[in-house]
């Protein structure tokens, strides 16, 4: 893989010599969705799959960009200095987003690169594409100017700030955060109100994860996410008027039950339930996990994806329809949406002797209902960013 990366390189750029090649994973999120906005708990997990960059650095400003994903673009030319998000500029905002919120931080990332990337997460499919760039390019800016101060859990927030300020998507930081911070056969367990975490070793013995791909694209910006996002703050600030509190995330079920009346409005009040159970259910999978009741696990990621579609409205058609016929099959501990929604993928926790059947019948009951086809990965917990 190093060597074609190389090759591909030197084919697209002249020469390889001082290239680097670096790799930085994409992430699944087990349990914990669309609550790392409202200071509850999240519990993703990085992948082995994810994206490979070459890099060298430049003596000049000049920034070359190239992926073997989108080869019809051919090599997106810009200058470090005056960086500012472009359509035009297609994938390339995510990289550039990163160099330009290193210098806003105060950091002199300001000679040119040439950067070829290749990823193997399906594009589009909810499991970090972006965030997986953004922290590759962190990490390369952090090894080009040796900047050992910067630690990985910076090289998320600075992520996760090029992408809310630079790209203009409001998301939470927990992408970035397993993405920077994964490590191989664990899931973090992160509070997003403090960023204290800790790793819960995810042993499954004789069961997979499985990644259903609705082939349905996404993309946030365009999506419903900040107005979940801006629901769920409004609900807060309603219920700030009764209790004192800074996020949906320090209610336990019943202080919402017993407050809820303080939110003027049907609809809000379903967002922040969702916020507030799910949570809860996030602290009850992780300790269920570490009893090692994986059928509880997988009770309560069922009741989150019951959550997602019915409370805060952001699975749709292909999602449901996905999770629907996961749940019917044979050896299926638990499934769910993951990530952000509205398309975008499904895990399930199967048992290892089923994957096979698993695969064949929700892929059949998938197309059957939706009119175009699923794809399926069954995944490994991974390492966060390396270079090779
Ligand atoms: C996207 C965002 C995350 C998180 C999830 C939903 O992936 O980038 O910050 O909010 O959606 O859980």
């Amino acid at each position: 893989m190093k060597q074609k990366l190389l090759d591909k390189f030197a084919e697209v750029f002249g020469s390889a010599e001082g290239a680097k090649v670096y790799f930085a994973p994409g992430r699944v999120n087990l349990i914990g969705e669309h609550t790392d906005y409202n200071g509850g708990h999240v519990f993703p997990c990085a992948l082995t799959i994810g994206t490979y960059g070459v890099a060298k650095k430049r003596e000049d400003k000049v920034l070359r960009f190239y992926s073997m994903n989108f080869e019809e673009l051919g090599v997106l030319e810009s200058s470090v200095s005056g960086l500012r998000p472009e359509p035009e500029a297609d994938w390339t905002n995510y990289p550039k987003g990163v160099i330009w919120a290193f210098q806003e931080k105060g950091n002199m990332t300001d000679c040119g690169m040439d950067l070829l990337l290749y990823g193997n997460i399906p594009n589009g499919s909810g499991l970090s594409s972006s965030a997986s760039v953004e922290v590759l390019t962190g990490y390369i800016l952090r090894d080009f100017y040796g900047l050992d101060e910067i630690s990985n859990q910076d090289l998320a927030l600075i992520g996760q700030y090029s992408e809310n300020k630079f790209n203009g998507v409001n998301c939470g930081i927990m992408d970035q955060f397993a993405i920077a911070m994964g490590r191989k056969d664990y899931a973090i367990f992160l509070d997003t109100a403090d960023l204290s975490y800790t790793y819960a070793p995810v042993t499954l013995k004789d069961a997979k994860l499985v990644i259903g791909c609705t082939n349905k694209k996404r993309g946030l910006g365009d999506s419903k996410y900040n107005e979940r996002r801006s629901e769920c703050e409004t609900a807060l600030a309603e219920l700030q008027k009764v209790l004192d509190i800074k996020s949906l995330g320090e209610l336990t079920e019943e202080q919402f039950e017993q407050n809820k009346h303080a939110i003027k409005d049907e609809v809000r009040i379903r967002r922040a339930r969702h916020a507030v159970y799910e949570n809860q259910r996030t602290i009850k999978a992780v300790e269920a996990l570490k009893h090692n009741d994986i059928e509880e696990f997988g009770r309560l990621m069922n009741d989150s994806h019951t959550s997602l579609s019915k409370d805060y409205e952001v699975t749709g058609i292909e999602l449901d329809s996905m999770v629907e016929a996961a749940w019917k099959q044979k050896g299926v501990i638990g499934a769910r949406m993951t990530g952000a929604g509205f398309g975008g993928c499904t895990v399930s926790l199967v048992k290892t002797e089923y994957v096979e059947d698993f695969i064949s019948e929700v892929g059949r009951e998938y197309e059957e209902k939706i009119g175009y086809s699923a794809d399926f990965y069954v995944v490994d917990i991974g390492d966060g960013p390396v270079t090779l």
